[in-house]
């Protein structure tokens, strides 16, 4: 090896699967301890860099940077977000790449497919929130919205609730339904799971867990379905009229301060004055480590927004970077063989 070479490790999305990373637990133990880093200052986490392309859809790409100063890691998520591409064009609503580096030496050492490590970050953290603040006997789930989120969500769910043994979903088309059920079947032989042909209602009513992840901006969940005891888990923007969030016995967030000024529900019954910050229990990480307390009591209602903090994605994907590299898949990337000014042939290359 050159002494200037640069090489970084590629893994695409069946690198990765093959390599098992799609595993709930490793992505929480991430999670976790990504929460006692940043509360040991040891994270840098910047603002991210937004471009939206079209304000009415809200096609868009973000860049999502965070460091890891104790592990040694910096690394940037690279996220596609184009909502109409479901039923435009038949594919998928997000996409991501990211790319890891040292800080030793401020090489890369991993490009990969992001997608499978954003929808596991969500997942794992509804599903991290879920085994504090759900029942721990809870046996049925409910969902609005069948989308990608949807089908993570439910696996992570499973992960840390396996008593649940029933699912139903509500979703705007109906084919989108039967998908759900046929995948997430062949995952989970042991949940039986039901399409409801689009009624919201009878995907809710009752559930001991609940679940919203559509790209609706509309109040679709009504309190009067949410049981008393149970816990919601609200993944996508606007979707539960304000009457959800005013009826619950506790309100936790993955990060307040930044739900505050984002477009979700409770953003936007804080920036109307109808949730002043004294009516949010707390963050998830406080809980977690044990500074709050989680669920009190079977009856209460709880409800959980997480909008996706980065440095979680940095984690999950380092843990997902580490388990790789060590089952030998993936490729090895030549970024460069030496500086530029050592190659023996830069005399036929130059255009000056
Ligand atoms: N909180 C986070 O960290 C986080 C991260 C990624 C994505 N998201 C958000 O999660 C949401 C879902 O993302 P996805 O990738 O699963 O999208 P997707 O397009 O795959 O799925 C969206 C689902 O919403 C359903 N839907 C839309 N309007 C509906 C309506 N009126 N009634 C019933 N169902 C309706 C669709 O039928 C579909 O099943 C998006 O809003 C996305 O921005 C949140």
């Amino acid at each position: 090896m050159k002494q200037h070479e640069i090489r970084c490790q590629y893994y695409s999305q069946e690198d990765l699967l093959g390599a098992g990373c799609l595993d709930i637990r490793l992505a929480i133990s991430a999670v976790e301890m990504a929460m006692r880093a940043f509360e040991a200052g040891e994270v840098i986490f910047p603002e991210k860099v937004v471009q939206i392309f079209n304000e009415e859809t809200q096609e868009r790409i973000n860049c999502l940077p965070a460091t890891f100063r104790k592990l040694r890691v910096c690394g940037v998520k690279w996220v596609s977000v184009f909502p109409p591409n479901p039923v435009k064009f038949g594919m998928q609503n997000l996409s991501a790449v990211i790319i890891l580096s040292e800080i030793d030496h401020g090489l890369p050492i991993a490009f990969m497919e992001g997608t499978l490590c954003s929808n596991l970050r969500v997942g794992a953290v509804g599903a991290l929130a879920a085994r504090h603040l759900a029942n721990p006997q809870s046996r049925s789930i409910g969902f609005i919205g069948a989308g990608e989120q949807a089908k993570m969500h439910l696996l992570a769910m499973k992960s840390v609730l396996p008593s649940l043994v029933e699912c139903r979903v509500a979703a705007k088309e109906q084919a989108e339904e039967e998908t759900f059920c046929r995948e997430m079947g062949q995952l989970l032989p042991n949940v039986a799971i039901q399409g409801t042909g689009g009624n919201l209602q009878a995907a809710i009513e009752g559930a001991d867990v609940i679940v919203t992840a559509t790209s609706a901006q509309a109040p679709l969940l009504k309190a009067a379905w949410v049981k008393p005891g149970s816990f919601y888990s609200h993944v996508g923007g606007y979707e539960d009229e304000y009457a959800v969030a005013q009826q619950a016995d506790k309100i936790v967030c993955d990060d307040w301060e930044t739900v505050k000024h984002r477009t979700q529900t409770l953003s936007r019954m804080h920036q109307a004055g109808e949730l002043p910050d004294h009516q949010i229990h707390g963050n998830l990480q406080d809980i977690v480590l044990g500074h709050l307390p989680g669920r009190q009591s079977p009856e209460e209602r709880i409800y959980f927004n997480a909008v996706g903090l980065a440095y979680l994605d940095v984690a999950i994907s380092h843990a997902m970077y580490l388990r790789t590299r060590d089952s030998g898949l993936g490729q090895d990337l030549k970024i460069q063989q030496e500086m530029i000014f050592e190659h023996a042939h830069l005399k036929n290359w130059i255009r000056i």
